[in-house]
């Protein structure tokens, strides 16, 4: 690898905005203050930047989110808009980079409400294998994703499984390097210790206030929809898209979204992040041998 980087060095020289400033010398070096979105967001980046951002992280960040509906008053695209919000925050709090959202995740059991765009669990696997895949050809060694959709969490784990075989069967560089990590922000403890705190059991399990929360700061035009909603069905099996309305009309499994407010979601964008970051900071320090 040494070799290879040398080779790099040399023909990649301009200072990039990613990796000039000593504050972002190396990976992980979590700058006191955090960065400008832009200098952390792969869409914004080019490939000679990425390539020199290589040379010094091999972490980077993919928020994995849901287009899905979200109660009566909750905007259906809940679970990417507050996926990419803690990644990039992320990202801007630890210097590593951060992809595009997959906005689209495994709701196969929302579909009885309109507005929902469900993959397939084999759809997701194969796209998320695919996004690792990509990454690792190019030497990313760390991938971090950041969900916010608990119907993704066995297919992405699924996927990783996959990574790994493919990573070693198509013989990549990086295959004995490669660490996929799963990050539920919202299963975080200390999210779910302040959701606890400002809602109790009225948190519930589907378009809680705590997610809720955190969309109306993001948009405010969101806190329009919000008024009093009857109590919701509790939270129980999940089966089909038939199934899951007759069970949950509106949509809710035992929340009260009406609970969240726009300086609450703040709150949960800083202890998300704040807890993400330790976490990313342990990973892009793990060593593969860990
Ligand atoms: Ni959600």
């Amino acid at each position: 690898l040494g070799s290879i980087a040398s080779r790099r060095s040399a023909r990649v020289s301009t200072p990039s905005p990613i990796t000039a400033g000593p504050q972002i010398a190396a990976c992980g070096s979590f700058p006191a203050e955090p960065l400008p979105l832009e200098s952390i967001r792969l869409q914004l980046r080019t490939w000679p930047e990425v390539e020199s951002y290589l040379e010094r992280c091999k972490g980077v960040i993919v928020p994995l989110g849901s287009t899905e509906q979200h109660g009566p008053t909750g905007a259906i695209g809940t679970d990417a808009l507050t996926a990419e919000a803690v990644a990039l925050e992320l990202g801007r709090r630890s210097g590593v980079l951060v992809t595009p959202a997959q906005a689209f995740g495994m709701a196969e059991h929302h579909l009885g409400f309109p507005g929902t765009v469900s993959l397939q669990p084999a759809t997701l696997l194969a796209v998320l294998h695919d996004v690792v895949l990509s990454l690792a050809r190019h030497g990313f060694e760390r991938i971090y994703v950041v969900n916010g959709h608990g119907g993704n969490i066995a297919t992405t784990r699924a996927a990783f499984a996959q990574a790994y075989g493919t990573a070693a069967a198509r013989g990549l560089p990086v295959a004995g390097e490669l660490r996929c990590r799963l990050a539920n922000w919202f299963t975080a403890a200390p999210v779910m210790r302040l959701a606890r705190e400002l809602y109790g059991d009225r948190e519930g399990h589907h378009a809680t206030p705590s997610e809720i929360a955190l969309t109306l700061h993001l948009e405010p035009s969101l806190v329009a929809a919000q008024r009093p909603l009857p109590e919701a069905a509790p939270a129980g099996p999940i089966h089909g898209p038939e199934d899951f309305r007759r069970r949950h009309p509106d949509g809710r499994m035992g929340s009260d979204p009406y609970l969240a407010q726009a300086d609450h979601g703040a709150r949960f964008l800083d202890c998300a992040a704040t807890a993400l970051v330790d976490d990313l900071r342990d990973f892009l320090a793990e060593s593969p041998a860990a």
